[in-house]
């Protein structure tokens, strides 16, 4: 303890030398002393299992005005061994941008980056991380009804850990996730140095597309191209339960190429239904249509609501407990393991979960307290499904953080060790990933439980 409170004192006179006006000092940087203290850690706290007493907390949480002090809290750390954890929305499932199990560390938070440009006449927009998916989603509505992003769901997921880690949503069987649409990055370095694509290179671009920024720097903006919507969109939700046929409809949606989001009208929509998924039983009743703003709304349960809701940086529901997993099913599920993973999820000891399928990953979540039961639930029943999902190596969507998968040594970890993890993530990108790692932070600064190691 005396060693992480001498390492404190050191950093915090080392940043109160880079970041010299003690006005912009006193807004920027803030340690347990600090009656904001508490408040700014837990205001993107966004998954409950975090904010336990026993849940590591860091000695000093930065919250950069401008791009000098993210340099500054990149250099006092490198100097003097504290651990980095940058967050944009906190919503990693593990709490990986605000929770490190090597202590000392400090939080840059990217609160104030939140800038948005929208450039309709070229169809692409510059957005910093620190903007929500919600608030992106808006200022494309308030200056165009008939263009869109192709990102998540929950409008308050952050923009910057979502595109690093890929971001899927509504449209990305049709435009793709979040990280395929990224034309351009600024993104700081170890060394401080500020990139964008060009400076960067195609590796380190690449990389952080879908390897997760954390392990290469500090993104500090996107440029994304935006995609084109209707003025009309149709949205529905279909119900069924076990008696009305779920076991088939399930097996079959997984050979149907069908969403419930559909860029057209209902008149086109529903003919096409009845031909490729008769059994859905879908009629124009089910069918809202909207504008491609408003089915945000719809998807994120906040209809009726006004659209500045978007802006809105609070979930809309209380935050939660939860642990996630995901999985891809490389092949369809067959009705009779359908009608098994029903009876197990049926005979579930537990009160709450959500068992979801996306047209790609699946993801279990969970709340309550009754925490050891669930966790002990969640795991048991992951491994259930071995035998339905991917195998050889077992996959796993990167912005579904788990760390059950594997965590790196406290100090350096393998990439034979690391593979454990990373070839769930990454598959055969894993290995480009630690070529990137070793080439951009060879001292690995930039280093959490499910870092990419260096080589
Ligand atoms: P957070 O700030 O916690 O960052 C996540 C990771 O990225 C951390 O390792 C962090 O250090 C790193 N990071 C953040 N900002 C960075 C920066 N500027 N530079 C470098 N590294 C940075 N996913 C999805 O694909 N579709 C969906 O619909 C949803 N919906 C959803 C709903 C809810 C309620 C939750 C909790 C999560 C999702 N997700 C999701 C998962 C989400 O995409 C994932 O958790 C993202 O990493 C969240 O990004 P944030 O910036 O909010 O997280």
């Amino acid at each position: 303890w005396a060693t992480s409170a001498h390492i404190h004192e050191n950093f915090l006179q080392c940043l109160s030398h880079q970041v010299p006006n003690s006005n912009s000092f006193s807004k920027v940087i803030f340690t347990p002393h600090n009656s904001s203290y508490a408040s700014i850690l837990q205001s993107f706290i966004r998954n409950l299992r975090f904010t336990t007493p026993v849940t590591p907390k860091p000695l000093v949480i930065v919250t950069p005005l401008q791009e000098a002090h993210i340099q500054a809290a990149i250099y006092c750390a490198k100097e003097h061994g504290m651990n980095f954890r940058v967050r944009s929305g906190g919503h990693d499932y593990e709490g990986l941008s605000y929770v490190s199990y090597e202590v000392p560390f400090v939080i840059v938070d990217l609160v104030h980056f939140q800038s948005i440009t929208i450039d309709v006449e070229n169809s692409t927009a510059w957005v910093q991380v620190g903007a929500t998916i919600g608030q992106l989603y808006y200022r494309i509505a308030e200056k165009s009804k008939t263009l869109g992003f192709s990102a998540g769901v929950c409008p308050t997921v952050g923009v910057g850990g979502h595109f690093s880690g890929g971001g899927y949503g509504m449209m990305s069987r049709k435009y793709g996730i979040a990280a395929d649409n990224i034309i351009d990055a600024r993104l700081i370095d170890v060394n401080g140095r500020i990139h964008d694509r060009k400076s960067m290179g195609e590796d380190l671009f690449w990389a952080i597309r879908g390897g997760g920024g954390a392990s290469f720097g500090v993104i500090l903006a996107w440029h994304i191209k935006l995609v084109p919507v209707p003025k009309i969109v149709t949205v529905f939700t279909v119900n069924r339960t076990l008696e009305q046929n779920a076991t088939k409809l399930v097996h079959r949606w997984q050979y149907a190429s069908f969403v419930s989001l559909f860029l057209g009208g209902v008149d086109t929509l529903v003919p096409l239904m009845q031909e490729s998924f008769p059994e859905l039983g879908l009629v124009r009743d089910d069918c809202i249509e909207m504008s491609w703003i408003d089915s945000i709304l719809y998807f994120a349960d906040l209809s009726g609501e006004p659209l500045d809701v978007l802006l809105n940086r609070n979930p809309s529901v209380a935050d939660y407990y939860f642990k996630g997993k995901s999985d891809y099913a490389t092949e369809p599920i067959s009705e009779e393991g359908l009608d098994r993973i029903w009876k197990e999820l049926i005979a579930a000891p537990i009160e709450t979960f959500e068992f979801l399928f996306s047209p790609f990953g699946g993801r279990i979540k969970k709340g309550s307290s009754a925490f050891n039961r669930h966790m002990t639930w969640i795991r048991r029943f992951y491994n259930f499904m071995a035998p339905f999902v991917s195998m050889s190596p077992r996959s796993a969507y990167l912005n579904y953080r788990d760390l059950d998968l594997g965590v790196n040594n406290k100090g350096n970890t393998s990439y034979a060790q690391a593979s454990i993890w990373g070839l769930k993530y990454f598959g055969v990108n894993f290995e480009r990933l630690a070529h990137v790692k070793t080439m951009v932070d060879p001292g690995n600064f930039f280093k959490n439980e499910q870092s990419i190691p260096i080589l």
